[in-house]
C-alpha cells in the first residue's frame, strides 16, 4: 500500500455528487489521493472532501470552476496550475462532468450547442491536452464517461447531446492512438446507472422507470458504484487503451434507440 504522500492522484470533473462522487469515494478507498471538482454543487463537494480528509488527512482537495475556463488560454492555464498545485502531480484524469437535456430539432440554439459540447466534448479534449505533460510524467491515463447512446443508438430528441457524446467517444479512440505508449485513454459507457434527479425536468415517473427496468437484461437500474468499479479497473489496466466498456446490465443488447 502506498503511503499517502506517494499515492497516485485522480481528478474527477463534476464529482460533488452522483456518479462522479462514487468514483471519488471508490478511488479514495483504493488508496488514491483525489481532486474533487465542482461548479454549482460547492457545498456537497466540500462535505465530500471533509469526509475523506477525516478518514485520511490531506487526501482530498477541492476545486471549484465552471468548465468554461477552458475557453481562454489564460483561464485554462490557471485551472491547470490549481490542479497541479493540489498534490504536485496527476495520474488519472476522469472526464465525468456533463450536461444532459433534450434539444428538439427546430428549436436548437447556439447556447445549447455551446453548453452541451463544452462539458461533453470540448472541455475533455482541451483539459486532456493541457494536462498531457503531467500525465506523461506519471505514465498516467485518461478515462471518459460516455453513454451507450453515443454510438448507433441515439436518444430521440437529444441530437446535440448525442453528437457531443459521440465526439467524446471518438476523442477516446483518437487520443488512445496519439498518446500511446505513455498515456492510456479509455471510456466507460453507462446505460441507465442513476436516474435524473427527482426535482429536475428530466425526472422519470414510475411507469417510465418500470419500462426501463424491463428492457435491462439484469433487471435493475445500475448504480454509481457499478460505474466507479469499472473506472478503477481501467485506471489500473496497464495494457488496455482505446477501449470503451459498456456498464449497462446488458441494455445495449436490447436497445432499439429512441427514448428511455
Ligand atoms: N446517469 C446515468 O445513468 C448516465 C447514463 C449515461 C451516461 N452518463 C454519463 O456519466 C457521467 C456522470 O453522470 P451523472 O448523471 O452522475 O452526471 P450529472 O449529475 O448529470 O453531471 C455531473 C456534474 O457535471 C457538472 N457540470 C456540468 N456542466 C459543467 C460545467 N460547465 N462546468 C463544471 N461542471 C459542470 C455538474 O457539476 P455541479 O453540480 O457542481 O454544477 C454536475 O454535478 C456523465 O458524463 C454522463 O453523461 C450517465
Amino acid at each position: 500500500m502506498n503511503t499517502i504522500n506517494h499515492a497516485p492522484v485522480m481528478l474527477v470533473t463534476g464529482s460533488a455528487k452522483r456518479i462522479g462522487a462514487a468514483i471519488i469515494r471508490t478511488a479514495h478507498q483504493q488508496g488514491y489521493r483525489v481532486i474533487i471538482h465542482a461548479n454549482s454543487s460547492a457545498q456537497q463537494a466540500q462535505s465530500l472532501a471533509d469526509a475523506l480528509n477525516n478518514k485520511c488527512p490531506d487526501s482530498a482537495r477541492l476545486l471549484i470552476a465552471n468548465l468554461t475556463v477552458i475557453n481562454t488560454k489564460a483561464s485554462l492555464q490557471a485551472f491547470v496550475d490549481d490542479i497541479i498545485a493540489a498534490f504536485g502531480q496527476i495520474d488519472v484524469l476522469v472526464h465525468n462532468a456533463s450536461r444532459f437535456y433534450p434539444t428538439p430539432f427546430g428549436d436548437i440554439d447556439d447556447e445549447q450547442w455551446d453548453e452541451l459540447f463544452l462539458s461533453n466534448a470540448k472541455a475533455p479534449l482541451l483539459l486532456s491536452q493541457a494536462l498531457l505533460p503531467y500525465l506523461q510524467a506519471q505514465q498516467g491515463c485518461i478515462i471518459s464517461l460516455l453513454d451507450i447512446h453515443a454510438h448507433d443508438k441515439p436518444f430521440n430528441g437529444y441530437s446535440v447531446y448525442n453528437m457531443a457524446k459521440a465526439a467524446q467517444r471518438t476523442m477516446v479512440q483518437s487520443l488512445a492512438l496519439e498518446l500511446a505508449p505513455l498515456v492510456r485513454v479509455n471510456g466507460v459507457a453507462p446505460g441507465v446507472n442513476i436516474l435524473p434527479e427527482t426535482d429536475s425536468d428530466q425526472a422519470l415517473d414510475q411507469a417510465q422507470q418500470n419500462r426501463i427496468i424491463s428492457s435491462i437484461p439484469m433487471r435493475r437500474i445500475g448504480t454509481p458504484e457499478d460505474i466507479a468499479q469499472s473506472v478503477l479497473y481501467l485506471a489500473k489496466a496497464s495494457y488496455i487503451t482505446g477501449q470503451i466498456i459498456s456498464v449497462d446490465g446488458g441494455r445495449s443488447l436490447t436497445l432499439a434507440g429512441g427514448s428511455y
